[in-house]
């Protein structure tokens, strides 16, 4: 089950079942989680006015790894993963907050398909609409 996809983190009752589920995560919710930790990140670059690095923000190629949920690698995934990977290059290229919004639109996009539990999560990381 999608466990973290279904439920944020913060519904869950017992630390120890929290405890339990990290250790047991897949690798690719793993980098998942540092993905979320890098848009953090690159969001912070943003605000200090800085130009994001493309040497130091490479891609992770997510895709490539083993998922919770093995049912998610369908041709759609691939495809949504293909638009996140332009919007992000967009992103490195730009540098700026609305590509930054679009590279999160790209997340939610596939998230609304294979993954919904973060969605709220990784909206949070939005700048607010201008
Ligand atoms: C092509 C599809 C796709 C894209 C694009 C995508 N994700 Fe995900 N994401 C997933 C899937 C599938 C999972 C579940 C992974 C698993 O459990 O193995 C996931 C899991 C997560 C999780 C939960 C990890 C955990 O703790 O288990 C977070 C947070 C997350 N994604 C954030 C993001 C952010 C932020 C972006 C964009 C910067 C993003 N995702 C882009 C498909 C995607």
């Amino acid at each position: 089950m999608l466990a973290s996809c279904s439920q944020p983190a913060a519904e869950q009752s017992a630390t120890a079942e929290v405890a339990a589920k990290v250790e047991s995560a897949k690798p690719m919710a793993l980098m998942m989680r540092a993905i979320y930790d890098q848009s953090k990140s690159m969001k912070q670059q943003l605000d200090s006015g800085n130009t994001l690095d493309a040497s130091f923000y490479r891609f992770m190629e997510f895709h490539q790894l083993e998922p919770t949920d093995s049912t998610v690698l369908v041709e759609v995934f691939y495809e949504h993963n293909e638009k996140f990977k332009a919007a992000y290059e967009e992103l490195l290229r730009a540098s700026n907050k609305p590509a930054y919004n679009a590279m999160l639109t790209a997340c939610v996009n596939c998230h609304e398909d294979f993954c919904p539990g973060p969605i709220k999560r990784i909206n949070k990381l939005r700048y607010a609409e201008q």
